[in-house]
């Protein structure tokens, strides 16, 4: 077994002023706070940052610390909050404005605060805005941060950060990006999807191209087939309101799933900067062969229904198997089988390439090669799998599969909003999804999920929680002789 030390990172950011819009809500305490406290304590937010948190309820500067205080604790990163920077000295950067988001004078008081900090701390007129409300605030926030004229500050930088969901189909998010763009440029926007800040992730590309031997056979002549799987023990997590509504296709698929699927399909790019990269992204998208329902199973886990936010005969699928293809040279012919879904036997995220058959087989001792496989494990116990065959020591040639493991020995990687908040600091988009990366997103299940939804009976499966979805998943893969690889199971093993 192999293993690496965490690399370092000691670029430290312009100093700014981030500001959390929905900053009472659970992702600030869970995610976004503990990842800058994290930053701050290695040394990579220049000590001068503040954070300030708008949202409608009412709290004190004091009251907010003491939230997020709690929710560093719980949530983050490194065994003792309180062993380099002490939270006490962090939290006097971080502070809170309450007021309406459809009230100009939130935005007066915004602006005050914002200069205030440029003049007494030393952000050097440089902006962060973070959208972490419900998505139907977005265009009445946006709206109000031009006619305050907060789109910009010279001589520093202004940008934006707009958590998904990115509109509920293509229309709603074309008309979104229209509502962003008429007050920010595109290079001012940060569209996030925090799958491409886990580091496994990222290790993909340089798994890929930072090494010759992979991309060799990293085609339709050497891979049978292609499986990525996103696989969630959880259940709603008290969000059947947002649940109901979205479902696993806007919940993952759409966003997180494409993404994954993206890096693992896409050519290599001439350089690796925001451009190359998304146009090469963008590229893979374009190939997918349009959807039908018919070519996935949809699958609701008993127990759904009986939360008491679900409506009772809800038809949202938690659960979705499905086999695409990519039209283009490299990829022409081999079946891509995606699968996500709630309340499943565990959390794994897991890409694999099956390879072919060898073309002529020797071993008469061993009739039934396993193909060889690598499987990329993006979380948790994150590494790599190459699944070959070996000569079992002895008289004859039989053979047996082994495991080569390469461990990320990932104790305590950086999360993945940690990496994606430093990016948007330092101005590099890269690992941010571009507008015409989301439009192709949605023109892809847009046509898919209309027909879902349109259908007085759509075909939808059930399973039971704690199993790997429906049967009708299984049998999918039955059909064309192939199966869903656990390899997370041959990690405990
Ligand atoms: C979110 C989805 O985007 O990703 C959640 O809304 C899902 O439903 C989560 O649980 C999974 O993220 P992670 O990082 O825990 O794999």
């Amino acid at each position: 077994m192999v293993s690496v030390d965490q690399p370092g990172d000691d670029i430290t950011s312009d100093p700014c002023v981030i500001v959390i819009f929905g900053a009472s809500g659970d992702l600030t305490r869970r995610k976004l706070v503990p990842a800058l406290y994290s930053l701050a304590r290695e040394g990579r937010l220049s000590p001068e940052t503040q954070v300030l948190g708008v949202a409608r309820t009412r709290l004190s500067d004091d009251a907010f610390r003491e939230q997020l205080k709690e929710g560093v604790l719980a949530h983050g990163r490194g065994s003792d909050p309180e062993s380099l920077l002490p939270w006490s000295d962090f939290s006097t950067r971080v502070s809170y404005l309450s007021g309406a988001y459809d009230d100009s004078e939130t935005y007066r008081r915004l602006e005050e605060l914002l200069v205030n900090f440029d003049l007494n701390a030393g952000t050097s007129c440089n902006r962060l805005f973070y959208l972490s409300t419900p998505p139907s605030l977005y265009a009445e926030i946006i709206g109000r941060l031009g006619a305050s004229g907060l789109n910009e500050c010279e001589p520093g930088w202004t940008r934006i950060i707009v958590e998904k969901p990115f509109g509920r189909d293509l229309a709603s998010s074309n008309l979104l990006d229209e509502e962003i763009h008429g007050v920010f440029r595109e290079r001012q926007v940060y569209r996030i999807d925090h799958y491409l800040g886990k580091e496994t992730v990222q290790n993909l590309l340089t798994f890929r191209f930072a090494n010759t031997i992979f991309e060799l056979m990293w085609n339709r002549n050497y891979v049978d087939h292609v499986q990525i799987s996103m696989t969630e023990q959880v259940g709603l997590e008290h969000r059947a309101g947002y649940y109901d509504i979205a479902g696993v296709v806007r919940d993952m698929f759409q966003n997180h799933m494409l993404q994954l699927l993206t890096l693992v399909g896409m050519e290599p790019p001439v350089a690796f900067n925001s451009k190359e990269l998304r146009d090469e992204k963008v590229k893979v998208l374009q190939a997918i062969r349009p959807l039908r329902i018919d070519d996935g199973v949809w699958g609701q886990y008993i127990g759904y229904r009986e939360d008491r936010d679900v409506n009772d005969d809800s038809v949202t699928p938690t659960f979705l198997a499905f086999k695409l293809y990519l039209d283009n040279w490299r990829w022409q012919g081999v079946p891509f089988y995606l699968r996500t879904g709630k309340s499943l036997t565990r959390k794994t995220t897991e890409v694999t390439l099956q390879f072919k058959q060898v073309p002529h087989q020797l071993f008469q001792d061993s009739p039934d090669l396993t193909p060889n496989r690598l499987s990329l494990f993006i979380q948790p116990n994150e590494g790599m799998h190459l699944h070959m065959e070996t000569k079992v020591p002895g008289a004859g040639m039989k053979t047996s599969p082994v495991n080569m493991e390469f461990d990320y020995n990932a104790g305590d990687l950086p999360d993945a909003y940690e990496r994606l908040l430093l990016d948007a600091i330092h101005g590099d988009s890269a690992l941010f999804t571009r507008s015409d990366e989301i439009r192709r997103a949605w023109e892809i299940v847009d046509p898919m999920l209309k027909d879902w939804e349109s259908h007085s009976a759509p075909p939808l499966s059930f399973y039971y929680p704690g199993t790997w979805g429906p049967a009708e998943a299984a049998g999918m893969m039955h059909r064309e002789g192939r199966e869903w690889l656990h390899h997370c199971e041959e990690q405990d093993g």
